[in-house]
């Protein structure tokens, strides 16, 4: 009997090391991965510019805690500030305390700034961001939230790109405080919410003094093409929050504010005892490094551009095949039926992905992830995918 909980439904395998976008299992057996550890390992595996970074910081200090200054976290701070154009940040170790955090800081703009004693956020129809209490309400996911109730009050939920129905909320609930998406939904099925309704929604935030919050804990970290995926349209946030790809596998988390939610927060309000610490902050560093140096924004839109043009080319005409989409790395295939069997027969394949909303097949390469592997991926999933349909 296994010590560890069950909380997983998990593949037979177990990875014994990495190399760039490849995995090997204990038999030496070598793995396409188109996955990054659910879009963490943005560097790939083993990048030599994260290891250099965490072995210096390991032999240097690993924790000291948010009681003292922590300069590599003030840099971080610095550097996220700069490609986001947000001012504050708040540093935790992961994307549902990240979403936590601006769950809290939307409730005390709501308390301290507008007056309001049970402030509401707007979230949205297959929505995810994550399983805490709090933030498993935002979520919409019904099967993740049954046998957890009662859930936390304090969300009011819409469809997705529908601005209409935000305006409908304008119009008749006066505790909103603020309205909170992801700018592409990853787990609802890989959705991306168009330049249109998310300036609308910006609009919308202003004209009401709401607080937009975008959830970039997926899609943020370049993965679309930009460093975060309200960038392609310009609408700038209150509140965003990222993790997964920020450490390149180093847990790390981030709150940040801008606007009308800069300043709120005082010692006291919030906290975390390894948010930040220099260990993941030296990773985070790095990461943003290596993105900016090797131009790896560029590539995540220009390589996914490519996996999406390839199956859209090796899956012409097939049926069962209802879309093809996605933003920059941020891919999904979605079928015309559940589809859960494809992970295992791509993993005896050789490739590395996952199927999420039951019928959609996601893909988050690394950011390295290059023209050849791309080649590859399609070459191997595409007549898997076939295959799977014509039965
Ligand atoms: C958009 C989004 N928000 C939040 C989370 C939760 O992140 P974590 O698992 O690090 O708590 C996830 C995880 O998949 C996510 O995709």
């Amino acid at each position: 009997m296994s010590h560890v909980m069950n909380t997983y439904a998990r593949q037979p395998v177990a990875f014994t090391h990495g190399d760039g976008v490849w995995l090997f299992d204990e038999t030496g057996k070598r793995y396409l991965d188109a996955l990054a550890g659910i879009a963490v390992s943005t560097l790939g595996h083993n990048h030599p510019k994260v290891v250099q970074a965490i072995s210096r910081q390991a032999g240097k200090v690993l924790h000291t805690s948010n009681l003292y200054r922590i300069p590599l976290q003030e840099r971080l701070a610095d550097r996220l500030a700069e490609i986001s154009a947000m001012d504050e940040v708040f540093f935790c170790n992961s994307g549902l305390e990240a979403n936590e955090a601006a769950i809290k800081l939307a409730r005390f703009y709501g308390h301290k700034k507008k007056g309001v004693d049970l402030p509401t956020i707007v979230v949205m129809e297959h929505a995810f961001h994550g399983r805490s209490l709090a933030t498993l309400s935002a979520t919409a996911n019904r099967k993740a939230q049954a046998g957890f109730e009662p859930l936390v009050p304090g969300f009011l939920r819409v469809p997705y790109r529908d601005i209409g129905a935000v305006q409908q909320v304008a119009a008749h609930s006066r505790d909103v405080v603020a309205v909170m998406l992801e700018v592409l939904q990853g787990e609802g099925g890989v959705h991306v919410a168009d330049a249109e309704y998310l300036c609308a929604l910006r609009a919308l935030c202003d004209e009401r003094g709401w607080l937009l919050i975008c959830d970039e804990v997926q899609c943020g970290t370049g993965r679309t093409g930009k460093w975060f995926g309200w960038q392609h349209c310009g609408a700038r946030p209150d509140i965003m929050t990222v993790a997964k790809g920020l450490g390149s596998g180093v847990p790390i988390g981030a709150c940040l504010a801008a606007g009308l939610a800069r300043g709120l927060f005082q010692p006291g309000n919030h906290g975390s005892t390894f948010g930040g610490n220099p260990l993941a902050c030296a990773a985070a560093l790095a990461t943003l490094d290596v993105i900016d140096e090797t131009g790896l924004l560029d590539n995540a839109a220009c390589v996914g551009n490519a996996i999406r043009n390839g199956f859209a080319v090796a899956l012409a005409k097939v049926p069962g095949v209802v879309a093809i989409r996605g933003q920059g790395l941020m891919i999904g295939i979605e079928l015309d039926r559940p589809c859960a069997e494809l992970v295992e027969q791509a993993l005896d394949a050789g490739f590395l992905i996952n199927v999420t909303a039951g019928n959609v097949v996601r893909l988050l390469p690394a950011l390295i992830f290059s023209d050849s592997d791309a080649q590859a991926l399609v070459d191997g999933l595409a007549p898997l995918i076939r295959d799977f349909l014509s039965q």
